[in-house]
């Protein structure tokens, strides 16, 4: 018998994003191929195309763009690390794993109950799957994350959903909990976020839900801010398109008026070692580092509000990121409490200093 979806809100989101997956596997000229998302579709008991439209083509194209992105982010991964754990923070009936699955990743799947619920029901769980079903903000999840090997965490239609605050407050527990971690996410830029608002207020039919966290490329590099431990963030390019959007995905960064205020994948590479965020902190490379957590037994993460850093290089940019040096030792004093970073508001350049970092 058919499936009948019972979501709404955030986690209904997650049968649009599914339906434009479907469109595009479906198409003689797909992206990618993704027989496990159109088998699934037929399983379920939703009028799709009622409820959601037949995709105007481009919107599909650039859903399938990022899920391009996504895949080639994991796929990286899996080539340096092949036996290493993905983490999908709001999967929803995403497909990923059989797309990408080289025969030894260990996957755990994180979703809300709604949402775990169907994907239990509709997608068979391998020895090498597991499903974590709460919410990603809980940080109960990474308890049950399998670090014995390298960890990647992909937040894919995830974050935008979450208030600024949440963001801010998940990010940095990711860094500080899993060093030498990979993080790769979605960000929407502000001129989108206002959009999708106005044509949902606007809608007859399906509205989706409000976007909170906006974040245009301009300020990607503004989240290193958030932990010590946020060692880099890059761009994952978006590869060609079709017609039209052949040759703009993977150029858009080149186009002045538009390169600051593109929505985009963005990946965070957390540094090798777990950095203290005490008042007093030395760097893994100081005489005396941080004791090192035993692999696979974790306590649970203390999280904290994203501390703003300040480090005697500059930010860099979208186009030309710039890595955490790592100086011989370090130590950070904390002289007042920090102010916290928005979304609206990226720290000025001239912050009253709250951090000072001594560098010898
Ligand atoms: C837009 S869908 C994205 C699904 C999938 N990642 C994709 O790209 O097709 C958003 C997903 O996030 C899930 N979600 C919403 N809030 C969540 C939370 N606090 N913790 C975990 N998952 C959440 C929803 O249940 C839904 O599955």
């Amino acid at each position: 018998m058919a499936v009948a979806p019972e979501v709404d809100g955030v986690p209904e989101t997650a049968l649009w994003t599914l339906h434009h997956r479907v469109l595009e596997a479906k198409r003689p000229d797909a992206m990618f191929a993704d027989p496990r998302a159109v088998d699934l579709v037929t399983r379920m008991d939703f009028p799709f195309a009622e409820r959601f439209g037949e995709g105007f083509r481009t919107q599909t194209q650039l859903l399938a763009l990022r899920v391009r992105c996504f895949d080639l982010a994991v796929s990286e991964f899996l080539g340096d690390h092949p036996a290493g754990t993905v983490v999908a923070l709001g999967e929803g009936l995403e497909t990923q794993f059989w797309r990408v699955d080289n025969g030894l990743v260990r996957w755990l799947t994180v979703d809300l109950p709604p949402s775990a619920r169907l994907r239990e029901r509709l997608l068979p769980r391998g020895d090498r799957q597991r499903l974590y079903v709460g919410s990603a903000l809980d940080l109960g999840w990474m308890d049950e994350v399998d670090d014995s090997e390298a960890v990647l965490i992909t937040a894919q239609g995830l974050l935008m959903y979450f208030r600024p605050e949440d963001v801010h407050r998940l990010l940095s527990a990711c860094a500080e909990r899993f060093p030498g971690g990979v993080l790769v996410l979605d960000t929407v830029a502000q001129w989108m976020g206002r959009a999708v608002r106005r044509a949902s207020t606007r809608a007859a039919g399906y509205r989706p839900p409000e976007m909170h966290w906006c974040l245009d490329s301009a300020d990607w590099q503004s989240l290193r801010q958030l932990h010590p431990n946020i060692a880099e963030v890059t761009e994952v390019r978006s590869p060609a398109g079709r017609g039209p959007l052949a040759w703009l995905p993977p150029n858009v960064h080149r186009i002045p008026l538009i390169r600051g205020r593109r929505s985009g994948v963005v990946r965070l590479r957390f540094g090798p070692e777990p950095v203290a965020p005490s008042l007093c902190a030395p760097t893994p490379s100081s005489p005396s580092p941080p004791a090192r957590r035993k692999r696979g037994h974790h306590r649970p993460s203390r999280t904290r509000p994203p501390q703003p850093r300040r480090d005697s290089t500059s930010p860099g940019t979208p186009d030309h990121p710039q890595t955490n040096p790592r100086p011989h030792h370090s130590m950070v004093m904390v002289a007042t409490p920090p102010p916290v970073p928005s979304q609206n508001k990226p720290l000025p350049a001239k912050t009253t200093l709250s951090q000072v970092r001594l560098e010898y």
